[in-house]
């Protein structure tokens, strides 16, 4: 029950609000001094934040602050801080003979720590996080290479890249589709299929291998070689090692046999540095099968 009539000051001669309780009353004792400050003081706090810093929100951003300060502006100089520290070291890496790279153990340790960081960046997607690669791209973990595994050569596919239009040095080559341009019969694909099954000791029909055999001197060899192990100047793979870029099975080989496979990598020296470019070289090189 409240009682507002009831006296402004009780027997303790402390001041009420004239609120009461079953005579249960309500002080009024002012506000702690230091609490009546602080609570000023973040007011004028406050207003000052907003003018000084970005507060209120825009549609397209917020208002900027008169001291300008923004997140954005404070990584983009931590960046160019750390880029200028590696000025002098990127400019090195860039102009060293290539196959220089991995004797200087401090520009090497530089290169491959810096590759592993562009790797994650551009590569991770195609290639793996690991670099173990899947069906269609190849691991470059392993020392069978498609188009050469010395900084030279993994040099030129990073930058130029396979089979695109983006650049006109670009790694290219083109496996005739045999069965889908009536090449071959769908007997001969057959025959072929097994014999490129027998070179690397995998189950086949061997009824149909040394047909098959006759039709790859003819139509095989000029590629991936006589004994099957593939050329590097048009990128065609080994045969004969048992790994598979699109898979190992009956019918994925006849699936490649028929309709042919046409893997595409884009340049890279259109958006990424020389610098960049050769530390995600002696990265890659350093994997496992640099040559
Ligand atoms: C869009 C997917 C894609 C991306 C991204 C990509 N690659 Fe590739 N890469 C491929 C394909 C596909 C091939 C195989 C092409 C072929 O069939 O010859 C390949 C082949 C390669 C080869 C040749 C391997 C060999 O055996 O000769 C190297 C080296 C390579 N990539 C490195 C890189 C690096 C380094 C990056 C990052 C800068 C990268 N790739 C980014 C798809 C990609
Ligand atoms: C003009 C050269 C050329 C000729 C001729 C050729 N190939 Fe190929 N072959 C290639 C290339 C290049 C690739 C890789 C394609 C790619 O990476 O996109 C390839 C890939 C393959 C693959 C896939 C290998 C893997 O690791 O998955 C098989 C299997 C194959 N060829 C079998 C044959 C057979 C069988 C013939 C003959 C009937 C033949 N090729 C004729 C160039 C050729």
């Amino acid at each position: 029950m409240s009682d507002n009539t009831s006296e402004k000051k009780n027997e303790h001669g402390h001041g009420t609000t004239g609120h009461s309780w079953d005579g249960i009353e309500e002080w009024d004792n002012p506000m702690p001094r230091w609490w009546v400050w602080t609570f000023y003081l973040t007011i004028i706090w406050g207003i000052g934040y907003v003018i000084a810093y970005p507060a209120w929100p825009l549609i397209n951003g917020a208002t900027a602050g008169v001291l300008g300060w923004s997140t954005r502006a404070d990584v983009a100089a931590e960046i160019q801080a750390v880029e200028e520290a590696n000025a002098p070291i990127n400019a090195k890496l860039e102009s060293v003979d290539l196959n220089a790279i991995v004797g200087d153990a401090e520009l090497n340790t530089y290169a491959v720590s810096a590759g592993g960081a562009v790797f994650r960046t551009w590569c991770a997607q195609c290639h793996g996080s690991g670099a173990a690669g899947a069906k269609g791209y190849p691991n470059l973990l392993d020392d069978d290479w498609l188009w050469g595994g010395d900084m030279e050569a993994i040099h030129h596919t990073v930058a130029h890249g396979i089979r695109n239009e983006d650049s006109d040095d670009a790694r290219y080559s083109e496996m005739p589709a045999f069965g889908r341009d009536e090449l071959l019969t769908e007997e001969e694909v057959d025959q072929v299929t097994n014999y490129v099954m027998s070179l690397s000791g995998e189950a086949n029909d061997a009824a149909q291998v040394e047909a098959g055999s006759v039709l790859y001197a003819d139509n095989c060899a000029s590629c991936h070689m006589e004994d099957g192990t593939g050329d590097r100047e048009q990128g065609a793979p080994n045969l004969a090692d048992a790994i598979w870029l699109f898979g190992g099975e009956y019918e994925d080989i006849k699936h490649t046999v028929t309709y042919s496979r046409f893997g595409v990598m884009p340049a890279w020296n259109t958006r990424l540095t020389e610098a960049q470019i050769r530390a995600v070289t002696a990265y890659v090189h350093q994997l496992g099968g640099g040559e």
